[in-house]
């Protein structure tokens, strides 16, 4: 069996025997690879102070992301490039135009957080070729956090590093595709832990329903925290990450099917275009560390009641496919969640794809996610609705809610209250009462109960405003 795991890190290439399947791609490089130029701040993904750009090849393209070191485990960069900020210069007169902008902008501020900026940044230059909209240089800039200076300077390097001369950069595409993954991967440890990465849908089917205790592995942006918060011992993983099938995304004339291991940015640009809403919606999950990682399987696949994708899919009728060995099934995938953390996934079953029916013309449809901060939040409440109104009649209404329930949910009495109604005030005004009765939110430290439901409810009268033109004050208080 392959025990060895193989990137380019430095443009060499490295061979490393596994003897911990989730040692963190930071614990490595800081405890093993003597790089500690990359900083733990929160090890839980939020701070920024660990990004790395990993590079990963399709075809003879070699796309940089940035990503959170601290819940990468080292066996999910089998094929890739690792990039840290001791990569970017061999001298301290010879700086990355990222680096030398940081300094002309007086940018550099303490060792924690810059080594993380300036990874995110690197990102950013690789992905284009002139300066970016500040809303693009804001969103890369998200999930890296500084806590006592300020974000200015560093925002001014994004804008000015672009017109500083471009070194030549020759990435290592030869090297990589010596080491693109040909056949499964599968790493055992002496203590009996086991990591595959099965490289077909075909293998990773027989894996899981060979070892159905097996835990599924794909961004890691929820499992990287079972093991750096949680202290979890995981026997074993199965990576989706290798398997071509679950990247693919189809576009047919009526839907669009995301594939389990498609990340929320692969899938962002699809999304947009669906509705303008969903990028609102999709553009705050996480950082752009977290979308870079995070797959749309790993949301569903979790259970959670916060996950922020489900209300929208509940609300557009997207299906799940899922698979055990070679049979496949189809559900809502409102039917997918059955109690809190309770999925309705088999033993030896994976999601393999979603599939999300284009809206049609004049379908009113919107998504809200409501949380105390901007980025990098986890809901409170959030909430998507979309209404078919035919002759001034409510025709169809699917309302999908989380944070008000154990489980991602559609509201049944406040769609019934809707529908044979004409799309007007009062109508919705029924709608918001009946989510009393869909709904018995729990207190908890993001939102009390009242508070859910009271928001609940002004999200669906502030869909009707927003729909109809109405404005605040015609509908009295
Ligand atoms: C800092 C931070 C911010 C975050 N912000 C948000 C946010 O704003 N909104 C939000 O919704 N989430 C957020 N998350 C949570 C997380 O990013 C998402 O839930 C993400 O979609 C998980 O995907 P993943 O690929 O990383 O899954 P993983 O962590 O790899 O797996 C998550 C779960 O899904 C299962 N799973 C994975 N693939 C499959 C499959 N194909 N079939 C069946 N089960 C599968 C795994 O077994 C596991 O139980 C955040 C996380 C962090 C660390
Ligand atoms: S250490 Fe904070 S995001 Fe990784
Ligand atoms: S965290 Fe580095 S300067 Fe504030």
């Amino acid at each position: 069996m392959e025990q060895t795991v193989r990137f380019v890190m430095g443009g060499q290439l490295q061979s490393v025997v596994i003897t911990d399947p989730t040692l963190t791609v930071l614990d490595w490089l800081r405890g093993t690879a003597r790089r500690p130029g990359t900083k733990e701040g929160c090890a839980e993904g939020d701070c920024g102070a660990c990004t790395v750009v990993v590079g990963t090849l399709t075809g003879e393209t070699l796309a940089y992301k940035a990503v959170n070191a601290c819940i990468q485990f080292l066996p999910m960069l089998d094929g890739k490039e690792l990039v840290t900020v001791e990569d970017l210069s061999d001298s301290e007169t010879n700086l990355h135009p990222v680096q030398e902008a940081m300094v002309q902008e007086h940018a550099s501020q303490c060792g924690f957080c810059t080594p993380g900026f300036v990874m995110s940044l690197y990102a950013l230059y690789h992905q284009r070729e002139t300066a970016p909209s500040r809303p693009v240089i804001d969103a890369t800039l998200a999930g890296n956090l500084c806590r006592c200076t300020g974000y200015r300077p560093i925002i001014a390097a994004a804008e000015t590093m672009f017109a500083l001369p471009r070194p030549d950069h020759q990435p290592p595409i030869a090297l990589l595709k010596t080491i693109q993954p040909q056949g499964d991967l599968t790493v055992t440890t002496p203590d009996g832990r086991r990591f595959d990465a099965p490289v077909t849908l075909d293998g990773l089917a027989d894996l899981v329903e060979t070892f159905p205790e097996a835990e599924l592995l794909a961004g890691a942006t929820d499992i990287g925290l079972w093991v750096t918060k949680q202290h979890r011992v995981l026997p074993h993983l199965i990576s989706v990450g290798a398997v071509a099938e679950l990247k693919q995304i189809e576009a047919t004339d009526t839907a669009v099917t995301f594939g389990a291991g498609v990340t929320f940015d692969e899938a962002l640009p699809h999304l947009s275009a669906l509705h303008p809403d969903l990028t609102r919606l999709f553009e705050r999950i996480g950082s752009t560390q977290i979308r870079n990682s995070g797959t749309l399987g790993g949301n569903i696949g979790n259970g959670s009641p916060i996950g922020d994708s489900m209300p929208a899919l509940i609300a557009l009728g997207a299906t799940l496919t899922l698979r055990k060995g070679a049979a496949e099934r189809q559900m809502p995938i409102e039917d997918y969640f059955l109690a809190y953390r309770k999925t309705a996934r088999q033993p030896g079953e994976f999601i393999v794809s979603v599939t999300v029916p284009y809206l049609k013309p004049g379908v009113y449809f919107g998504t809200d996610k409501i949380s105390k901060r901007q980025d990098q939040d986890i809901s409170a409440v959030c909430a998507a609705y979309r209404l078919t109104v035919t002759d001034g009649l409510v025709t169809s209404a699917r309302l999908g809610f989380g944070g008000m329930a154990g489980v991602p949910a559609r509201a049944r009495q406040a769609e019934a209250a809707l529908r044979g109604q004409p799309f007007t005030l009062e109508a919705i005004r029924a709608a918001m009462e009946a989510l009393g009765r869909d709904f018995t939110p729990l207190s908890d430290m993001r939102a009390s109960a009242d508070y859910r439901l009271t928001v609940a409810r002004n999200l669906l009268l502030r869909f009707y405003l927003r729909e109809t033109g109405v404005q605040v004050g015609e509908v009295g208080e």
